[in-house]
């Protein structure tokens, strides 16, 4: 399948989509948002693919959505289309992603960056809900990932006044796992793709949902979706494996890889 505005590759167990429309910043028009959606499902249907990383330009990871292409359109046409609703089908992956991020993360380019499972950020990246200055809020879920991965004060200071953020900042915050210099963050990303891309896969798949059940229930019925997904992972040679290696002292041959 070819692509007009991202490069996917894979490099052993990890699939690598780059952004790559640089004449807009990596901006998210439709067509990027078909071949992301696309691209992240055909890695996720692999089963030689444990992991997946999401980046972009050294410039921009994405300056967001595409505000020419948005800029003439009329409500009734937005509601009808259900605009950036289609984002939503890059969240029910379940390979893990990892978002590795330089330079600008605004907009719809942040809020595609919070769909990312793990998020690294380079020195030089810039994260951002700029949108009010567009006189609109944040679409495709923003104002709501925010909210939950740094909580009320960050999220309703970034959002109504529109300010960046730097990497530093991000990840004092929580809202990226790590910062790391520009030079070595997509090998950074890489190793953490192949960390998480050796491990047993239905544990990693249980793993992900498990977590994302947090931002989706109550604690008492996360508590038990976790208990059962744990009950259930004894049903793998995995578990017996990966038990059994720690009592042998030496390094797990996971089967599911
Ligand atoms: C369309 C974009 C774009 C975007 C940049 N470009 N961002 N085009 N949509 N979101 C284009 C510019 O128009 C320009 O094209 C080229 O990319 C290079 O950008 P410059 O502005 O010249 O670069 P620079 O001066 O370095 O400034 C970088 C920047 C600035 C600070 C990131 O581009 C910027 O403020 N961009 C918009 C950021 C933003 O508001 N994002 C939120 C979008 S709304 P030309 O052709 O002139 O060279 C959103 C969600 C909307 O994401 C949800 C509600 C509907």
């Amino acid at each position: 399948e070819t692509h007009r505005n991202i490069l996917v590759e894979t490099r052993g167990r990890v699939g690598i989509i780059t952004l790559n429309r640089p004449k807009a910043l990596n901006a998210l028009d439709e067509a990027t948002l078909r071949e992301v959606v696309s691209a992240s499902a055909a890695l996720d249907a692999d089963p030689g693919i444990g992991a997946i990383v999401l980046t972009g330009s050294e410039k921009a990871f994405a300056a967001g959505a595409d505000i020419k292409e948005m800029a003439g359109r009329g409500a009734p046409e937005m509601y009808l289309a259900d605009w950036f609703a289609g984002w939503e089908a890059f969240t029910r992956v379940r390979t893990p992603v990892i978002g590795a991020v330089a330079g600008y993360a605004l907009g719809g380019g942040c809020e595609l960056a919070m769909m990312c499972d793990i998020l690294l950020a380079a020195d030089t990246a810039r994260f951002g809900q700029p949108e009010i200055n567009l006189g609109v809020i944040p679409g495709m879920g923003g104002s709501q990932r925010l909210a939950r991965a740094v909580g009320k004060a960050k999220a309703m200071d970034m959002v109504l006044t529109g300010r960046m953020i730097d990497a530093e900042e991000a990840e004092r915050i929580g809202l990226v796992s790590r910062v790391v210099p520009a030079a070595d963050l997509l090998e950074e990303a890489l190793g953490v793709a192949e960390t998480v891309a050796a491990k047993s896969l239905p544990s990693v798949l249980a793993a992900k949902e498990a977590v994302n059940a947090a931002f989706e229930t109550t604690l008492a019925q996360g508590v038990q979706f976790e208990r059962r997904l744990f009950h259930a992972l004894f049903a793998t040679e995995d578990q017996k494996e990966g038990m059994a290696a720690f009592a042998e002292k030496r390094e797990p041959r996971f089967t599911h890889r």
